[in-house]
Formats: C-alpha cells, sequence, structure tokens
C-alpha cells in the first residue's frame, strides 16, 4: 500500500478522472475525501468508493464553496497529505462565441478555485505534502477544428501556477506538480463530442487514431497511476514538473 496512513482530498471526485484517482487512492491505503456540487453524483461515488470515501458538497466557483471545504479539510483536526485540484470545465468554443459568462466561469474553476483553496487549504499542508494540479494537453498543443482558447489559456495559467508555488512552497517541504492528460474517455469528453455534427466526429475520431502512438485515447484509470505517484514518496524529489499522460500525443 503506497499512501498507506496518508489523508488525501480530490476536488471533482464524484466522476471522470477525478474519482479514478480517489479509487486508485483508496486501494493504495488512503483517507480520501471528493468535493463536487451533484449529491447524487456524490452519493453514487461513495457507493463505488465502498464507503471508503468523505464526500463534501460544494461549488468551487464560489468563495463560500472554496471556504467550505477548507473548513470541513481544518476541522478533522489532522494534516492533509495530498490535495488534487481536479474539478474543471472546458468550454471548446469559437473565440469569437467565448460568453463573458463562460470565460467567468473557466477562470473561476479551473484557476481561481485552484489558486484559493491551495492557499486556504496550507495550514493544514506540511513537510512532504504533494499538491497534483490536473492540467491538460491543451495548455500547449492544439487540435485542428477544436476551438480552445478559453480552455487553453485557463490550464496555461494552470501550469504557470503549478511552477511559481513548486518554488514558494518547495521550501516548505511541499511538492506541487500537474499531470497534463491527453483525451480521457469522461463525461466531459462526451459532452463536447457529442454535440459536434456526424462529418465533424468522425474527422476526430480519424485525428485521434492517428495521433496518438499509443493508438487509443485515455481512460480516467490510465491518469490516475500517476497521480498515486506524485501523492506517493516514490516522488520525493519531483515538484514544479508538468507531466504528460497522453499516450504519446505530445511527443509529436
Ligand atoms: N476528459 C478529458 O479528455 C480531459 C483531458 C485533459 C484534462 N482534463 C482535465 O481533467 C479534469 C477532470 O476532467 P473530467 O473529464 O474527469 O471531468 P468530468 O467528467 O466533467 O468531471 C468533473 C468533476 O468535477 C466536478 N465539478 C465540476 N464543476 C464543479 C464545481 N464548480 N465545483 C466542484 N466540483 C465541480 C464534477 O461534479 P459536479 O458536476 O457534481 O460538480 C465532477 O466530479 C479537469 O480539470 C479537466 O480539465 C480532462
Amino acid at each position: 500500500m503506497r499512501l498507506r496512513g496518508k489523508r488525501a482530498l480530490v476536488t471533482g471526485g464524484s466522476e471522470g478522472i477525478g474519482l479514478a484517482i480517489a479509487e486508485a487512492f483508496a486501494e493504495e491505503g488512503a483517507a480520501v475525501a471528493i468535493v463536487g456540487r451533484d449529491a447524487g453524483k456524490l452519493a453514487s461515488a461513495r457507493t463505488k468508493l465502498a464507503g471508503r470515501a468523505e464526500t463534501i458538497q460544494a461549488d468551487l466557483t464560489t468563495s463560500e464553496g472554496i471556504d467550505k471545504v477548507a473548513t470541513v479539510v481544518a476541522a478533522a483536526g489532522r494534516p492533509l497529505d495530498v490535495l488534487v485540484n481536479n474539478a474543471g470545465v472546458a468550454f471548446l468554443v469559437p473565440f469569437e462565441t467565448v460568453t463573458d459568462e463562460q470565460y467567468r466561469n473557466s477562470f473561476a474553476l479551473n484557476v481561481t478555485a485552484v489558486f484559493f483553496l491551495t492557499q486556504k487549504l496550507l495550514p493544514q499542508l506540511g513537510p512532504g505534502a504533494s499538491v497534483i494540479n490536473i492540467s491538460s494537453y491543451f495548455a500547449g498543443k492544439m487540435i485542428p477544428k477544436r476551438p480552445s482558447s478559453l480552455y487553453s489559456l485557463s490550464k496555461g495559467a494552470l501550469n504557470s501556477l503549478t511552477k511559481s508555488l513548486a518554488f514558494e512552497l518547495g521550501p516548505r517541504g511541499i511538492r506541487v506538480n500537474a499531470i497534463a492528460p491527453g483525451t480521457i474517455d469522461t463525461a466531459m469528453r462526451r459532452r463536447s463530442v457529442d454535440n459536434l455534427p456526424d462529418a465533424a466526429k468522425a474527422e476526430l475520431k480519424a485525428y485521434v487514431e492517428r495521433s496518438y502512438p499509443l493508438g487509443r485515447i485515455g481512460q480516467a484509470a490510465d491518469v490516475a497511476g500517476m497521480a498515486v505517484h506524485l501523492a506517493s514518496d516514490e516522488s520525493a524529489w519531483t515538484s514544479g514538473a508538468i507531466l504528460a499522460v497522453d499516450g504519446g500525443y505530445t511527443a509529436g
């Protein structure tokens, strides 16, 4: 058990990549808490986790939500070893149609929530703690006909935050890294692909198949393995890294 005795918080842990990370952490012996907005999704995740996770219902786009999570974590009265800032939103819409609301929502969840949740949880994060931000290949690699200005901007900001916090928090013994997944088969991806016209869907599928050296898109569990490594003491000297977990996609 690589995470025995560790306490972890996973935002957006009720489905997709966050749930896979929470499951892997629990399997490796960690005490896990997950955050999400929807009570039904949290309850179903708790069942999948066989009751091994605490659930915290909060909307991280609001300061009240961030404060609630920080308060619940602090109330446990023991340090937090691993913080996974995973909750995120992707509006893959053309630059000229991005609305003020989409812009604000993206930054609120993908950047501001990571900034202030990490800041508010600092008193709980001691030497040896690991902060893991879930970024995206879209921070630096674009796909033809998949307009990503807003999403790429927010994940680029998250990568900058990851590196600057690695510098600022390193002297306290806190490691800060990001995982940049390639395309992962989750509800988020299905939402953004399902509304494409059939021809565009077929084109995207063909693009993915020829662009991923390992010949397939990822599954949430593909990301969880890297998260366990970054959460564990195996990665004790890894900080400030943006680690690609993308089937080799960004190698080209
Ligand atoms: N899927 C991909 O292809 C892919 C690729 C690269 C990077 N990523 C990144 O990986 C992360 C997870 O993506 P995913 O595909 O697993 O997403 P997902 O399937 O849409 O799951 C998102 C999770 O975040 C929670 N969430 C959403 N908005 C929230 C809010 N305002 N406050 C609190 N929780 C919130 C959701 O629960 P509720 O809806 O109940 O709140 C859910 O648990 C994101 O940061 C995403 O940008 C995904």
